[in-house]
């Protein structure tokens, strides 16, 4: 049996459980979720990324060393939010949509791609900036309307499992800032994106409700002036740059502050539009800093800024030697005590805090509120 290594334990699984399904189920009726539907990027793909790009570095050892013991594609060394999301609800780890050739969707599909972009690559393509995938938010969601049949094939029946599907949507919206922010695009530039980004978010909600769907978990991004990736790539010798409670670079955590504030605003009018739906916020960035304040509470000994899996620099962190790309980069000895697994993504041990704040309501808000 695989056994998490993370020092942190679920206190009281139930507890939790009851207290999402209470959020959840807020004015609706008593039932539990039997499906779960994700869209994102690389926070939640669990495997599609093997289909699309069989060579990427999360499909190599280290990755999965911690939990599945073997690379899945996730990139994280073991289980992410989304699993322990799934978890929670008593349902197995979403699968991916490629591969499962439309086999056992009832517990639901993960249609995540590591790299995705909310908007669509002719966005970025026409702005001179290479997208990494071009699986976006509208493709991910044609996947959807694909196997929407398979799913439910009566207006009746297709009621009664839309609302009893969970559906995740996100984190996605990241890429299309840290693709041009990582490849010298100015944070100015970058900014006119973001009404944008929050657009298609809002669309394929939109979209999705007029197929049915009732109940959204929306995240946010996550704080990128704390990642190493980040870190890195901008070092300065200004010291008035960087937090001093936590060493991470204020002007990019500030714009992660901005999308996320921009995302629950449009959030807040969407609930409003559709009084039957229950969209829920997940605040990933607040949820996130709480480990970067406060990081020996979590046992993160090692550090919070240096990558767990890399090799060199301030920050353990190279883009030309990153994990999984060769044995010269290396793991830590224990995980557990990094929040950065690789310099762009947290450790099981960080996401599985960030889930449980997530599932204890801490960092949920109700978009009607
Ligand atoms: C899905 O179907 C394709 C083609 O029919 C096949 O190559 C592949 O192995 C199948 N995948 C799974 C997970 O069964
Ligand atoms: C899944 O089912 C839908 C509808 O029945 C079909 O259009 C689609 O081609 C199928 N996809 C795969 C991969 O078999
Ligand atoms: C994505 O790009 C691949 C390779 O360039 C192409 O074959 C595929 O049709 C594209 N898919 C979409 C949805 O644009
Ligand atoms: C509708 O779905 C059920 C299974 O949920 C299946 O048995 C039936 O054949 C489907 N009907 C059509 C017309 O696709
Ligand atoms: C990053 O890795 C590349 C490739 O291994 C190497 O050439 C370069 O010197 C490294 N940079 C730093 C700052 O360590």
């Amino acid at each position: 049996m695989a056994f998490c290594s993370s020092l942190v334990s679920p206190k009281h699984p139930f507890i939790k459980l009851f207290l999402l399904l209470a959020t959840i189920m807020r004015g609706g009726v008593g039932q539990s979720y039997t499906s779960v539907f994700i869209f994102g990027d690389s926070l939640a793909d669990t495997g599609n990324i093997f289909f699309l790009a069989p060579s990427f570095h999360s499909l190599f050892p280290p990755y999965g060393e911690t939990y599945f013991h073997h690379p899945t594609g996730r990139c994280c060394n073991g289980r992410i939010i989304t699993d322990f999301i799934a978890e929670s609800l008593g349902l197995p780890s979403v699968r991916p949509y490629l591969g499962m050739n439309n086999t056992s969707i009832e517990e639901g599909v993960n249609f995540a791609v590591v790299g995705a972009t909310a908007l669509d690559a002719a966005f970025f393509e026409e702005r001179g900036i290479n997208a990494f995938t071009n699986c976006s938010l509208s493709v991910q969601l044609d996947w959807f309307k694909q196997i929407l049949p398979a799913f439910c094939n009566t207006s009746s029946k297709c009621k009664e499992k839309f609302e009893r599907s969970l559906f995740h949507m996100g984190e996605i919206g990241g890429n299309d800032y840290n693709n041009p922010l990582l490849h010298l695009r100015s944070i100015e530039e970058v900014k006119t994106f973001v009404p944008l980004v929050i657009k298609a978010i809002a669309s394929a909600i939109k979209e999705l409700i007029d197929l049915g769907a009732v109940t959204f978990m929306v995240p946010g991004t996550t704080p990128i002036g704390c990642s190493p990736a980040f870190l890195t790539y901008y070092e300065t010798a200004d010291k008035e740059e960087y937090d001093p409670g936590t060493g991470c670079l204020t002007w990019l955590n500030k714009f992660s502050e901005y999308h996320n504030e921009e995302l629950q605003k449009e959030l807040t009018r969407i609930q409003a539009l559709y009084p039957h739906t229950n969209i829920i916020y997940a605040d990933y960035y607040n949820a996130a800093m709480h480990l970067y304040r406060s990081p020996t509470q979590y046992g993160f000994t090692g550090g919070t800024l240096t990558a767990c899996c890399g090799v060199g620099g301030p920050y353990n962190y190279n883009a030309s030697a990153q994990c999984g790309t060769s044995s010269l980069v290396r793991a830590c000895d224990d995980p557990s005590q990094y929040v950065s697994w690789d310099g762009k993504f947290l450790t099981e041990a960080a996401y599985r805090l960030i889930a449980n704040a997530i599932l204890e309501e801490t960092y949920i808000h109700h978009s009607s509120s």
